[in-house]
């Protein structure tokens, strides 16, 4: 199939293109580097040795939409464009709700017009807000606490409005725990621009000496040793969820939600020693004052994704340390 991946050379898109194009997908990228840069394309080719298509342009412009349609025989959408820093949505909410949610609306928009009904939207385990229990099913109940999880949050709610309306739509969410690592080649990763908000690129930025030491938030949540408890997922795994997702959405009409996780929870200390362990390297830290907004533990239950996707992460904490320092320490 040819499928068009909007934010296509972002960290969670591009690991997504390559599997697409190694599963035998013709891929048309759209981006507009807001969070990229355009090395990633050359890095792409080089794993693939594949051909792809790459239009230059922001998805809220409609009309840079249409051209890409009108030239493009698409047969199915994966929407990873968007802004994702909680702080900066905080601190820039019309910003966020402007291009989260503008951009998603136009290109549902074209889509429509151009038939064009297979959707597979990047969402994410934030909107389950503070779970009351663990581990995390689909049909948790659902709350954000800041203006990038309402967009999430918002986005689910059109689209589950839209699938409704119209049955032609055949539309999958998945709802991503915590991405880490990056492609077994080290050509592609995860690299944000500026001051990581998240803790693995900030691990790596301590661990290749950029940084002096790890400022871990909080030690007193009610967990294995007090500090943050994630569900780590290989990215590459996860773009694995997104091919399988493709595959399920030709056969099921509808819309359908699936959680992508591992199902196990590591804390900040112990993914910390798995990256000393892993890559013998040393990871200084000091505790700090928890994050505002953070909640002690969040890990998913996997297996609706398992049972209806056939898909299940296969990558381990150690895999998933070892290929996110080989990305960061090549660049
Ligand atoms: C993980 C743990 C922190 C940084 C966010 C978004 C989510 C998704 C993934 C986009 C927590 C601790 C962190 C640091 C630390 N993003 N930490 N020092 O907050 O679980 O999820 O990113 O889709 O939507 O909410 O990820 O990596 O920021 O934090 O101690 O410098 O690491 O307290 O326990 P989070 P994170």
């Amino acid at each position: 199939m040819k499928v068009l991946v909007t934010g296509g050379t972002g960290y969670i898109g591009s690991h997504t293109v390559v599997e697409l194009l190694e599963s035998g997908h013709e891929v048309v990228i759209v981006d507009n580097f807001s969070n990229s840069d355009s090395s990633v394309l050359d890095k792409i080719s080089m794993i693939t040795d594949k051909e792809f298509t790459f239009y230059e342009g922001d998805v809220c412009d409609k009309k840079f939409l249409e051209d890409v349609f009108s030239k493009e025989k698409i047969n199915a959408v994966i929407h990873f464009a968007g802004y994702k820093a909680v702080g900066e949505s905080v601190e820039k909410p019309l910003m966020y709700y402007q291009n989260n949610l503008g951009s998603t609306l136009a290109l549902l928009e074209v889509m429509e017009a151009n038939n064009v009904y297979n959707f597979v939207f990047s969402s994410s385990a934030t909107v389950y807000g503070k779970p009351s229990t663990l581990p995390i099913k689909e049909d948790f109940p659902l709350s954000a606490t800041n203006p990038y999880g309402y967009t999430k949050l918002m986005i689910e709610q059109i689209l589950k409005d839209l699938s409704k309306s119209n049955d032609k739509w055949n539309i999958v969410l998945l709802r991503y725990f915590n991405p880490i690592g990056a492609h077994e080649s080290g050509l592609i990763g995860e690299q944000p621009n500026g001051i990581p908000n998240n803790i693995m690129p900030y691990i790596m930025r301590v661990a290749t000496g950029q940084y002096d030491k790890v400022h871990v938030f909080g030690n007193d949540y009610d967990t294995k040793d007090g500090t943050g408890v994630r569900d780590y997922i290989h990215v590459v795994d996860l773009a694995n969820g997104h091919i399988k997702a493709i595959e399920y959405l030709i056969e099921n009409g509808g819309l359908s939600i699936f959680n992508l996780g591992t199902g196990n929870g590591y804390s900040v200390l112990e993914l910390i020693e798995n990256v000393k362990k892993v890559n013998n390297v040393e990871v200084p830290y000091v505790i700090e004052d928890r994050r505002p907004g953070d909640i002690a533990a969040c890990y998913a239950d996997p297996s609706l994704a398992n049972e209806k996707l056939g898909w299940k992460a296969e990558r381990g904490i150690e895999e998933m340390c070892k290929d996110a320092y080989n990305f960061a320490s090549k660049k």
